[in-house]
């Protein structure tokens, strides 16, 4: 493909600058009425489940978090090949959306689907679900929001599971600490992959509580 058509869009450009995201009214952000359900995708990888998630709710907005502009620009093209119109994409770390970008109470659902695991200990620190950035999500949910997540490295698993365990004012939506199947979940393209290879999988579902612990 000549580098040109490579960075074509062939249709709307779904994605905005962080700035925009932080100063811009939502309903103006995202061109919907006011009260659109928001859900939020980190590191949405390929894209292909925001892309499905989008088309199955219609009436919901999206936004995908991808710190790899790359992977950005691709679902960017991809969308812009279809009618989907409530996604908007930030190629940016997700600590730094969640910083200052995201407000609090305003989203209703998370999924991190397998965040990268850094599987090294002296790389464990950049992890994404740590207490500081799982506080922080905990704080954007909506009462009764939910957080999924998901990953197929058991440490990590362990680590998702003491993290969110011990954030106060998330409950655990399951009776165990993850589950390993999700009825009706629409698997990633990593994980496939990884079930293919016999890798076991780690669910993971959280609530907002109503009023914080
Ligand atoms: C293992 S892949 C999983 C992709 C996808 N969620 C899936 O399940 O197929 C992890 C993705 O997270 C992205 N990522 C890593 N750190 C990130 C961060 N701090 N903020 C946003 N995206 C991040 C990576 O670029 C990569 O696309």
């Amino acid at each position: 493909m000549g580098r040109r058509l490579k960075f074509d869009m062939p249709g709307p450009d779904w994605r905005r600058e962080l700035g925009d995201f932080r100063e811009t009214p939502r309903e103006a952000f995202f061109g919907t009425p006011s009260g659109c359900l928001l859900v939020v995708e980190v590191g949405f990888g390929r894209g292909e489940f925001l892309v499905q998630q989008a088309q199955a709710h219609p009436d919901h907005v999206f936004l995908g978090i991808e710190v790899s502009w790359k992977r950005c620009l691709k679902l960017a093209r991809r969308l812009a090949r279809t009618e989907i119109a409530n996604v908007r994409l930030l190629a940016d770390p997700a600590e730094e959306v969640l910083g200052d970008g995201l407000r609090e109470g305003e989203v209703e659902t998370f999924w991190v689907n397998f965040p990268d695991p850094w599987p090294k200990a002296r790389h464990a620190r950049r992890r994404f679900v740590r207490p500081d950035t799982i506080a922080r999500v905990a704080r954007c949910l909506r009462p009764a929001g939910l957080l999924h997540a998901a990953t197929d490295d058991p440490d990590y698993a362990t680590q998702i599971h003491e993290v969110l365990a011990g954030e106060a004012s998330l409950k655990n939506v399951h009776a165990t600490a993850w589950v390993d199947e999700v009825p009706g979940r629409m698997p990633t393209a990593y994980e496939l992959e990884w079930r293919a290879e016999g890798r076991r999988m780690h669910y993971f579902s959280y609530r907002r509580r109503e009023a914080s612990a």
